[in-house]
């Protein structure tokens, strides 16, 4: 037994086995500090205790990137290298590219029949990337983007999806997706649970309050010392402070949520919080820090993916070939049941 979030979490079935756990990103581009925070953490904890599937999200880049596929191929070593460099250990958990599952693209077809379309246009996400990435006419895939969500978690038969809030709504789709299924035609899924992130949401470097690439105001895992050193002393701090003498605030100052969620001294940042509030530090003592802290913790983090490459040139090409291997397997087991249980494998 494991306690999250203030709920007890089961690690085994009923049944025995260990729970699954499943979650993915888009390969938009290189991995951030969002990231760590918001999930790359709570999947290294995770695959202790749950049989753990990552996966690469490729398909879902379909339905809003058609026009630079040319990146994808980077993208796609960038969020494998990310993750392993973080310390996902591919021998506990099974990292594998969506595209080299095509039951995911079956099943994905089977589930489109059990969502109604207006529920599908009711997912508040469809609507904020319309808006976000000015989509003048979005395509039927787009609408289907959760649906396909759901096949990715339900195909691996997946109980726990640790991820974000912005997501809670597709892990919802899934659940009534997977009630459905089991309902009309025979119980194959689990209802999977979503799992918040550990460490919360990390905000921009521009005081906005989620990190994201498409904001542009990252700080990333693979950044050097000199770019960490130059994104902290351009970070939003509090924009009423003139003078290191002048009170400032602390609260929505990214600069100290940052201290609140890197720097491993608590004293320290305590320390800060009080001279800033009384006038008695300035800005640039306080991101001095913050870079020192930051470049700590991502040290070790890129000096790992330069010995696991130094070791391995290959390592993205092998480990994506045996993740595909088991993930694969589980997608047949999965497919023959759902196709026995809506009865159209009378001829295979
Ligand atoms: N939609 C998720 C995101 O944008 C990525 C994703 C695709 C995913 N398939 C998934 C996450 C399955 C969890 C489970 O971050």
């Amino acid at each position: 037994m494991t306690e999250r979030e203030g709920t007890t979490t089961r690690t085994v079935h009923a049944g025995g086995h260990r729970l699954r756990a499943l979650t993915g990103d888009r390969p938009t581009g290189p991995l951030h500090l969002g990231h760590l925070v918001g999930t790359l953490q709570n999947r290294v904890a995770l695959q202790e205790t749950h049989r753990t599937f990552i996966l690469v999200a490729d398909l879902h880049m379909l339905t809003t990137r058609l026009d630079h596929l040319d990146e994808l191929e980077m993208n796609i070593r960038e969020d494998v290298l990310g993750n392993l460099a973080v310390g996902i250990d591919p021998d506990k958990a099974t990292i594998y590219l969506q595209s080299q599952v095509p039951e995911t693209a079956e099943l994905f077809l089977y589930f489109g029949m059990l969502v109604s379309v207006s529920r599908a246009q009711r997912i508040p996400t469809l609507k904020d990337k319309v808006r976000e990435l000015r989509i003048a006419r979005p395509s039927y895939g787009l609408l289907g983007y959760p649906v396909l969500q759901a096949a990715d978690i339900l195909l691996m038969r997946a109980d726990a999806v640790p991820v974000g809030p912005d997501q809670s709504s597709h892990v919802e789709l899934a659940r009534e997706i997977a009630r459905t299924f089991n309902g009309r035609f025979a119980p194959v899924f689990p209802v999977p649970t979503a799992l918040a992130p550990l460490g919360g949401t990390l905000p921009g470097t521009d005081g906005s309050p989620k990190m994201s690439r498409s904001l542009r105001n990252t700080i990333d895992l693979f950044d050097d010392e000199a770019a960490v050193r130059e994104k902290v002393m351009a970070m939003y701090t509090d924009p009423t402070r003139l003078r290191a003498t002048d009170p400032g605030h602390v609260q929505g100052n990214p600069v100290f949520a940052f201290h609140d969620a890197f720097n491993p001294d608590p004293d320290e940042v305590a320390d800060l919080k009080a001279r800033y509030v009384s006038g008695r530090v300035g800005d640039v003592e306080v991101k001095g820090r913050l870079v020192d802290v930051l470049n700590s913790i991502l040290s070790p983090i890129q000096q790992r993916r330069r010995d696991l490459l130094a070791d391995n040139p290959l390592i993205v090409e092998d480990v994506l070939r045996s993740g595909a291997k088991q993930a694969q397997m589980e997608a047949a087991d999965t497919i023959r049941q759902v196709r026995a249980a809506m009865q159209i494998d009378s001829f295979d």
